[in-house]
């Protein structure tokens, strides 16, 4: 195997206990953020003069035979955030190429520096008026029309996922969950790894075997009922209290074809005390009745009712922003077949090392027919993609004063 030396050499910084090796072009300046396998900081780009993000995920390939998933997790956001390309979808300048493929444990990607993520926002208590929730929303619905129309799911929408400016301006991040479209029986679902409860759609909670789009929306759903409230719309403390949660609001179903689930899912739920459920007009008292006429359409128990991004879009709540150009999808659909080669450990470790080199425009393999070696330039570069931001959201961006928010916790 052709070994390549990193052109730029690692500088060693530790930052809260925390050792990064990142090109010396990178000044770490704090910790913003940090779960069991990765650690966010910010820093300060001296090539662009620019602040960005730094997320280490940490030991990738440490997690022994039987948690390939959490190996394969690392590089499906690399490959996914590679491929999307939208303005609030955060998207990566940067992977920093190891020193050796034999040192190679870690994976930094580089993306760029948001304020604070909607949980900080919420956990503030800072009042947000309507006009606030239509313009998150709509950006939130537009990242999930992209990501949907690239056949991703994101699977893990919760407020800690969504970074935020204080001029309202949103950008969806970890995208370690997602997965294609319609696909089956994931046993990263039902075992170690699993989405935050509260989001959690109920043909999830009740194992049902096709996960498709319409979780998605749900999580969506709850997320604008709690910017709506400032609460957590279904609080659950197991599944089957989050489950039963859920059926309090929204009533037991009519007929059994509404509940998708398996037949021990679908059975629990026909054994529950019946409920006509209460009325998110009751529950969301004073708020816009076509937020909870929307609301109401992400928040149906059948997913195969629910309302698809697409069409979220063009409801009548956000008519101050809809335009056919904002509501963009990705030319081409991700491919996740690379995975089905990914065996074991060292593979998925080799795939991810070509992936990085690749990404930083080296040429790695014999090219075979269809291999994709687009680089960051190409990528992110010399397509347009700026200008095209900048006019597609330009309307988005008229509206920003108005939607200020007072003040932004990021500490
Ligand atoms: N680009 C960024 N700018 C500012 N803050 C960020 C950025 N990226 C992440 N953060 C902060 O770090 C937190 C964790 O980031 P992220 O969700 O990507 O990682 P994670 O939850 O640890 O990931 P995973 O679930 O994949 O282990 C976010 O909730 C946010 O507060
Ligand atoms: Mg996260």
């Amino acid at each position: 195997m052709t070994v390549y030396q990193n052109a730029t050499p690692l500088r060693d910084t530790v930052i809260r206990s925390e050792m990064f090796q990142v090109p010396s072009r990178y000044t770490l300046v704090k910790q913003v953020g940090k779960g069991a396998y990765g650690v966010v900081v910010t820093a300060l780009d001296s090539t662009t003069k620019t602040k960005i993000a730094i997320k280490k995920n940490k030991k990738v390939f440490d997690h022994g035979p039987q948690c390939l998933h959490m190996s394969l997790r690392v590089l499906r956001e690399l490959k996914i955030l590679a491929h999307l390309d939208h303005p609030n979808i955060i998207s990566i300048k940067d992977v920093i190429i190891p020193s050796s493929y034999e040192q190679f444990t870690d994976i930094y990607f580089v993306t760029e520096c948001m304020e604070t993520d909607l949980r900080n926002i919420l956990r503030s208590r800072q009042p947000l008026s309507d006009g606030h929730v239509q313009f998150i929303m709509y950006q939130l619905i537009s990242a999930l029309n992209y990501t949907h129309s690239a056949s991703v799911l994101h699977r893990d929408l919760k407020p800690e996922n969504i970074l935020i400016n204080s001029d309202s301006s949103i950008r969806l991040c970890d995208y370690g969950l997602a997965r294609g479209i319609d696909f089956e029986n994931d046993p990263t679902m039902s075992t170690t790894y699993v989405q935050t409860r509260w989001y959690r759609a109920p043909e999830l909670l009740l194992n049902y075997k096709i996960v498709s789009k319409q979780a998605d929306i749900w999580s969506a759903g709850c997320i604008m009922a709690e910017l709506l409230t400032g609460q957590i719309l279904f609080k659950g403390n197991s599944p089957v209290d989050q489950i039963e949660k859920i059926v309090e609001v929204l009533g037991t179903p009519r007929h059994n074809e509404e509940i998708k689930g398996s037949p021990q899912g679908i059975e629990f739920i026909s054994k529950l005390k019946k409920t006509t459920g209460i009325s998110f007009e009751s529950l969301l008292m004073g708020a816009n009745p076509l937020a909870i006429d929307l609301i109401n359409k992400m928040l149906t128990f059948n997913p195969d009712n629910r309302i698809s991004a697409e069409s979220a879009l063009r409801h009548p709540y956000f008519v101050e922003y809809f335009d056919e150009s904002t509501a963009s999808t990705c030319s081409t659909k991700f491919d996740f077949d690379y995975e089905s080669s990914l065996v074991d450990v060292e593979s998925i470790k080799l795939e991810a090392y070509h992936t990085i080199l690749e990404l930083n425009g080296y040429s790695t393999r014999e090219q075979q027919e269809g291999t994709d070696t687009t680089s960051f330039d190409e990528l992110k570069g010399d397509k347009g993609s700026k200008s095209r931001r900048s006019s597609l959201f330009k309307k988005l961006f008229e509206h920003l004063n108005s939607k200020r928010i007072p003040q932004v916790i990021s500490e």
